[in-house]
C-alpha cells in the first residue's frame, strides 16, 4: 500500500510516522508513505503561495485549486489512486469499518485542508472521498490525517506483531473491549477479577464477551445498532 498526504505543514507529519508500528511497517515494505509541500506547486515562483481570498465577503483564505490539482495530476500519472481523501471536519465520521475497507485499497492520496478551507471546486472535481475524525474543529488536516493513516496502517497483515490482537481491537466487533489486566494478581488492595485467573478458557470468554457487551451498552449503544 501506498499512503501520498499533500500538506502546506509537512514537518507536522514527520513524528508520526517515524515511530513504533507505522515506522516498521515501512521499514517491512508493508506501506509507503510520502508527504508532499503543497508550496512545491505553488505557481507563485517568488512566495509560494497557495491560498488567496474568498470571493464574496467570507473572511479568511482559501486554499487554491491550481496548486492542488497539480500536485494531485503529477501523482496520478505516476500510478492508479483508489481514493482522493480530503480531511475536513464536515466529511464522513470516520469509523473501524472504514478504516477496514480502506486498509485495503492499493494506493491513497490524503489531502490535508488548512486555512478556511478549499476552493470548493477541489472537492467538486478532485476529491472522491471527505473524512471527519469527529465533531470538533481542528487547525489543520494534517493530525486527522496521521489519526486515519494510523488507523489504515495498523490493520495491513502483518504489521503489527500478533494478527490477533487487531481483530480483537475495540469496535472490530461492534463491540468495545472488555478490561485486560497483568500482574500482579493483586495491587494496593486491587484485585484482578477472579475469573481471569481460574485456567477455565471458555468461561473466561464468556466473561470478556458480557463485559464487552456491557461496555459498550454503557459507553456507546448505538454500536449494538448499526448493521455494519
Ligand atoms: N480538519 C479540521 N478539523 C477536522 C476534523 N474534525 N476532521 C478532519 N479534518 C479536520
Amino acid at each position: 500500500m501506498r499512503i501520498d498526504i499533500i500538506t502546506v505543514l509537512p514537518e507536522l507529519l514527520e513524528s508520526p510516522f517515524n515511530h513504533s508500528i507505522l515506522k516498521r511497517a515501512q521499514e517491512k515494505g508493508l506501506v509507503e508513505i510520502h508527504v508532499h509541500n503543497l508550496r512545491d506547486y505553488s505557481t507563485d515562483k517568488r512566495h509560494r503561495r497557495v491560498d488567496d481570498y474568498a470571493f464574496g465577503f467570507s473572511a479568511g483564505m482559501v486554499m487554491q485549486v491550481e496548486p492542488i490539482f497539480r500536485c494531485i495530476e503529477q501523482l496520478k500519472s505516476e500510478r492508479h489512486y483508489d481514493e482522493v481523501i480530503f480531511t475536513s471536519p464536515d466529511g464522513e465520521q470516520f469509523s473501524q469499518p472504514m478504516a477496514n475497507r480502506l486498509s485495503m485499497s492499493g494506493n491513497l492520496i490524503i489531502l490535508c485542508g488548512h486555512y478556511k478551507g478549499v476552493d470548493y471546486r477541489v472537492r467538486e472535481h478532485l476529491i472522491t472521498k471527505e473524512i471527519s475524525i469527529g465533531d470538533y474543529v481542528l487547525t489543520g488536516g494534517e493530525l486527522a490525517a496521521a489519526v486515519i493513516s494510523d488507523a489504515i496502517v495498523r490493520l495491513i497483515p502483518g504489521a503489527i506483531g500478533d494478527e490477533q490482537s487487531a481483530l480483537s481491537d475495540s469496535f472490530q466487533d461492534n463491540l468495545l473491549a472488555a478490561p485486560i489486566y497483568t500482574r500482579p494478581a493483586e495491587f494496593n488492595g486491587w484485585k484482578v477479577p477472579d475469573i481471569l485467573l481460574s485456567g477455565h478458557e471458555r468461561k473466561v470468554a464468556e466473561w470478556e464477551h458480557e463485559q464487552a457487551l456491557e461496555r459498550t451498552r454503557q459507553l456507546r449503544p448505538y454500536l449494538l445498532d448499526d448493521e455494519e
